[in-house]
């Protein structure tokens, strides 16, 4: 008996000194007040980024995507559909491919990247005309947010190919004027420093 439970036993003490570890280092994250207002300062530069028509035409509260610096509906009555893919008679793929449409297509054609799409119906991460306050709250939301949480929007903001598209969008259309690298970079302050949200 005592030889089959001691073994046990320095199992649920090494797993409870493990516990105790992750608590302190979660503690000892705390922002200064530095880090805080510096966070602040560059939630500013996201916010103006996600608010631009290149990422804002997708991130919408209605159900059909805008298009254009003048952000008006998408033309062709397309619509989000169940899964944000179109409806199932027009879905977004059959005009919208991986890539950009080629230049000689002029430029209206149909911009492109992998897994083109809206947010679903059921989490619409429409941010567009919010208040910054209320952009910072929306997007560290996990339950708003598909369940993302800041390491993971940091990679989602670095890495998403739609993200990506905002830099490169194809036709004439104006790419996001912050550069991406500057995008990331305010956007790691902002996850160090805890994700804070501005003031109004
Ligand atoms: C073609 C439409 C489209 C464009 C353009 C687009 N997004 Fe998105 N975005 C989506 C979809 C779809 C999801 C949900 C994907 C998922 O959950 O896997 C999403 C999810 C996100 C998320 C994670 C969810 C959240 O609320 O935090 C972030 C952050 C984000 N997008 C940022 C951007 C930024 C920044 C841009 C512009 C540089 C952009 N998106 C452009 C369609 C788009
Ligand atoms: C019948 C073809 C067709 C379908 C289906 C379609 N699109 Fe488009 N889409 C276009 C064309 C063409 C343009 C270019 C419009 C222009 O530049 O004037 C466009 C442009 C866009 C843009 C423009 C971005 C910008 O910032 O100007 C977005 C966003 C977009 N589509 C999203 C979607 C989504 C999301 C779906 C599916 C729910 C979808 N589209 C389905 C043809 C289509």
């Amino acid at each position: 008996m005592s030889i089959a439970s001691r073994p046990n036993a320095r199992h649920a003490f090494a797993l409870l000194a493990c516990c105790v570890a992750l608590l302190a280092s979660a503690c000892g994250k705390r922002a200064t007040p530095e880090q805080e207002s510096a966070g602040k300062a560059a939630f500013a530069t996201i916010q103006g980024v996600f608010q631009h028509p290149r990422c804002a035409n997708c991130h919408i509260p209605g159900d059909s995507p805008l298009v254009t610096d003048l952000k008006v509906p998408h033309p062709m009555g397309v619509v989000r559909g169940p899964e944000g893919h179109g409806a199932l008679g027009l879905p977004c793929a059959s005009c919208h491919g991986e890539k950009n449409s080629p230049a000689s297509y002029g430029p209206h054609a149909p911009p492109g990247a992998p897994h083109w799409g809206l947010p679903p119906p059921d989490q619409k991460m429409a941010w567009i005309g919010l208040s910054p306050k209320a952009v910072c709250e929306m997007i560290k939301d996990e339950k708003r947010n598909g369940g993302r949480d800041l390491a993971a929007l940091l990679k989602h903001v670095s890495e998403d190919k739609l993200v990506l598209w905002g830099w490169s969008p194809g036709g004439t259309r104006a790419p996001v004027p912050v550069p991406h690298e500057q995008l990331v970079a305010a956007f790691k302050t902002w996850v160090d420093a805890g994700g804070p949200c501005p003031d109004a």
